[in-house]
């Protein structure tokens, strides 16, 4: 049997449609966007296709789409871009957003920003209480995850949104994970910036979008030519705006076909798991959380030990967000919803994609249990 892919949060496969556009683009029509002649008003009109795909799949006017080199960039431009512009020294943020959130945050304290991370319920839920007992006067921003890399919980993203306009704070949220797997439409939400990753939605890596709302004004990061309505400067990643395009529209047209049958499996998953090995736990919310997440600890086994195990029976899978895996620490996410920290290092995140099928996950039904069996044998931790 094929290598079964399950870490779909960490990247995803590129459809072969967009490898397509991707090719055919190369081939055909490499001008320079900004360039006068044809060559490089055909590569414009190719940008500007993209930007209509990527609004569209967001409920976004195209004008409201800038191209970033992906989700790490989107969310520094969102909060660096809107701190730098608009008053206010305080920022809202959770305790369980993605590194290029966290971290950006932690370099603006560095640089005399107050910020206050919110906590989380043991689902790794925001509480919209809390939401607002931490708005202060001065704040200018919150940046809430739409739905997490880690344990998959989404977030009450409409809630918090409208709590952040009744008190005239800017809303931003990072919803690498959620776009193509949820029905999202910013105007109807009332989000002010959204961060759009390409890779997390079967297109290329190092491209990515942020929404950045009529109203809203941002100081740009990178200064130059002024492209991106000045935003951000630098020749357009021609290639890869091209191929996000068509992965957004195809994430938009095919969702409710593949959403069903991610869940279809994810549910089978889960059953399966839990039915069929003890001690385990579910991590993240039962319901509330993306289609395509399922994360477990499983107790007295090493999370490192069963991604290594797995890998060598052919299964794809991992312990936390990609960027942690080489970290010795707990995850700060599930440390944040209250799991010990022995649980926490026995976590496994499998993460599908439409390209899955029921077939590889009876398939991981079947080594699951075997491979938790054996490492809980040779486990000082375990037991019988
Ligand atoms: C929630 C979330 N935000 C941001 C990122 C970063 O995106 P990129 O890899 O495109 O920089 C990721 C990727 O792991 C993510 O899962």
């Amino acid at each position: 049997m094929e290598y079964i892919y399950l870490d779909n949060a960490a990247t995803t496969k590129v459809d072969p449609r967009v490898n397509r556009a991707i090719e055919d683009y190369l081939e055909h029509c490499y001008g320079n966007p900004s360039s006068l002649h044809r060559m490089g008003r055909e590569s414009s009109a190719a940008v500007e296709e993209a930007r209509e795909r990527v609004a569209e799949l967001v409920g976004a006017g195209e004008h409201e789409i800038v191209f970033t080199s992906g989700g790490t960039e989107a969310d520094n431009l969102a909060i660096k871009g809107v701190v730098g512009k608009n008053s206010g020294k305080h920022i809202i943020t959770t305790s369980v957003e993605h590194p290029a959130v966290h971290n950006t945050c932690r370099y603006l304290e560095k640089q005399g920003y107050e910020v206050t991370y919110l906590p989380v319920d043991g689902h790794g839920m925001v509480r919209e209480e809390d939401f607002i007992h931490a708005i202060r006067e001065d704040t200018v921003l919150a940046s809430i995850i739409y739905a997490s890399n880690e344990i998959g919980t989404i977030e009450p993203i409409r809630e918090l949104a409208a709590i952040a306009k009744e008190n005239d704070v800017i809303f931003h949220t990072d919803a690498v994970q959620a776009v193509g797997k949820l029905e999202i439409d910013v105007k109807k939400i009332g989000i002010d910036l959204l961060s759009i990753s390409g890779h997390k939605i079967h297109g290329p890596k190092g491209v990515g979008a942020l929404y950045l709302a009529d109203h809203v004004n941002i100081e740009p990061m990178m200064h130059g030519g002024g492209h991106e309505n000045g935003i951000r400067s630098g020749t357009e990643n021609v290639t890869c705006i091209i191929g996000l395009g068509v992965a957004c529209e195809i994430e938009g047209r095919e969702m409710d076909e593949n959403v069903g049958k991610m869940k279809a499996m994810r549910d089978r998953l889960v059953n399966g798991i839990m039915d069929n090995v003890r001690e385990v736990r579910l991590n993240g919310h039962p319901t509330k959380r993306l289609v395509n997440n399922a994360n477990f600890s499983f107790k007295a086994v090493e999370g490192e030990a069963l991604v290594l195990q797995l890998d060598g029976r052919g299964i794809g899978t991992s312990t936390g967000s990609a960027c942690s895996s080489k970290e010795l620490k707990p995850s700060r996410i599930l440390t944040a919803t209250g799991c010990e920290e022995v649980e926490a290092h026995s976590s496994l995140r499998l993460t599908l994609s439409r390209f899955n099928t029921m077939e590889e996950i009876d398939r991981t039904l079947e080594i699951i249990p075997d491979v938790v069996g054996y490492l809980r044998k040779m486990s000082p931790l375990w037991e019988e």
